[in-house]
């Protein structure tokens, strides 16, 4: 076997694992989630399964990947060829993200020219503005493509330094641009509603498909189910710490979700929005926020929105990258072969996602295609993906070989082993069947449940053929 490459020091790899993590997950997609799902009581469920499901997964993930230094499809093959569609349901997961991914990113990318042409000069109408924008049939798909093909540069140059670099600068600043937004939101009058909505869990609004949409959130944002850290973690040297590791990741990203949605809540309250506003959420409270800081507003906007499109940039190249991989180590593609001719497919896709917003194209069973690729992932296949992994390591790799790995054949300690290992063979396996059957059985009251059967019988077929894939 050839020598894998290393992560050239011990904080890239976090700055990549965390890079892919943080990304419109949270910033995008974890306030209008929480506000869909009615507040606090979902944000506790999401916290939980962060701490006993996604923690735990996110060092498997490592610990499969590192143990053959092989990508996610190669990681479940080489040990087992009825396992080889786990792999492969990753890479299709891969191609169904970035079937509407860079739809979003393109919006980031298109708000940071509409700042600078003036967006915040007519606060009341940045809502409209932003609908007009998303369900208009051209505009959006040129942003997309360049979203595209800003991902198609990073990975085809197949070294990311480039964009961990940016990351690097362009994280922190997020990071501190949300904090700025956080206390402009939290001084307005009514903020405080936008707190209590958030953290004051009103149980009376749980539900199966909130719980399922909680776990659905928690693996969507951890970057988790699909062989992405098992192909990150493939690269990982063998003296690196993988349990500090997934702990680092994991709350670095929850704590970005969360000051998210801490700048998001009290302004929205604060301005009268609904919390169930949807995807718009962060396109019309973040500009509508910084259209009342007079002068420095609209420059604090461009930030944000640069800062933004960066943190989209490193999560997106990580899923183009598993899709990838797999065409390079399987496929024998070339690198430029496989970048291409995958995010062709992509654009295809994005472009259905993008027109369905208007209500153009094809529907599933009532649905378009950007909410049939996001229901597809984010509420089957990550979740079955990771459900998986657990059996495949809990009851496939020996426990031995798995304590080994994770603790560098025992020079380093891993107490919680005897919690970490039960959960993973039993707990999370059983947990994410069971809020899987109870959130599709309700998806049946709201439309979704057709597509999420769907789901479950692709994958049904892909373990079928799982030998031949
Ligand atoms: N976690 C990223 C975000 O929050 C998106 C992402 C990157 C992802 N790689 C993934 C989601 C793998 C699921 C699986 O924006």
């Amino acid at each position: 076997m050839q020598k894998r490459e290393n992560w050239g020091s011990k904080i890239g790899f976090i700055m990549a694992a965390a890079g892919s993590a943080v990304g419109l997950g949270n910033i995008w997609k974890f306030p209008f989630t929480a506000g869909q799902n009615g507040g606090g009581a979902f944000v506790l469920v999401y916290l939980i399964f962060v701490a006993l499901i996604g923690f735990s997964v996110m060092l498997t993930e490592f610990a499969v990947g590192r143990r053959r230094q092989l990508a996610a499809v190669g990681a479940f093959k080489s040990e087992d060829k009825r396992w080889t569609f786990a792999g492969v349901l990753g890479v299709l997961s891969g191609f169904l993200i970035m079937g509407f991914y860079p739809v979003v990113g393109g919006w980031a990318l298109a708000y940071v020219f509409k700042v600078m042409g003036g967006l915040l000069n007519n606060p009341a109408a940045i809502g409209a503005s932003f609908d007009a924008f998303i369900t208009n049939a051209t505009s959006p798909l040129m942003w997309m493509v360049l979203y595209l093909i800003l991902n198609v540069i990073i990975v085809v140059k197949g070294v990311s330094s480039g964009i961990e670099k940016a990351g690097k600068i362009l994280m922190p600043l997020l990071f501190g641009i949300l904090i700025v937004i956080a206390i402009k939101g939290l001084t307005l009058p009514g903020a405080m509603a936008g707190m209590e909505f958030l953290f004051k869990p009103d149980f009376s609004k749980v539900d199966g498909s909130v719980i399922l949409a909680a776990l659905g959130q928690a693996f969507f944002s951890l970057s988790l189910g699909m062989g992405c850290m098992i192909t990150y973690g493939s690269y990982l040297s063998k003296k690196e710490n993988l349990v500090q590791n997934a702990a680092i990741v994991t709350s670095m990203d929850t704590a970005v979700a969360l000051l998210a949605g801490i700048a998001m809540f009290p302004a929205m309250f604060a301005f009268g929005i609904e919390p169930a506003a949807g995807p718009g959420l962060v396109f019309v409270v973040v500009p509508t926020l910084f259209a009342e800081m007079g002068a420095m507003g609209p420059m604090f906007a461009v930030l944000f929105f640069i800062a933004l499109t960066v943190a989209a940039l490193t999560s997106s190249v990580s899923l183009l990258e598993v899709v990838v991989a797999f065409l390079i180590d399987e496929k024998k593609f070339t690198r430029k072969k496989a970048v291409l001719s995958s995010a062709t497919v992509m654009a295809l896709l994005c472009i259905l996602a993008s027109l369905s917003l208007g209500g153009v194209g094809p529907t599933l069973f009532g649905k378009g295609a950007f909410d049939v690729f996001d229901l597809l992932t984010d509420k089957i296949f990550l979740a079955i993906g990771g459900m998986l992994l657990c059996i495949f390591a809990g009851w496939r790799l020996k426990k031995e070989d798995l304590y080994g790995e994770i603790t560098n054949n025992g020079t380093m300690d891993f107490p919680l082993f005897g919690m970490w290992y039960p959960l993973v063979k039993y707990v999370i396996p059983i947990t994410i069947f069971l809020v899987a059957a109870n959130g599709i059985r309700q998806g049946f009251e709201s439309g979704s449940g057709p597509i999420m059967l769907v789901g479950i019988g692709i994958i049904a077929i892909f373990a079928a053929i799982s030998k031949k894939l």
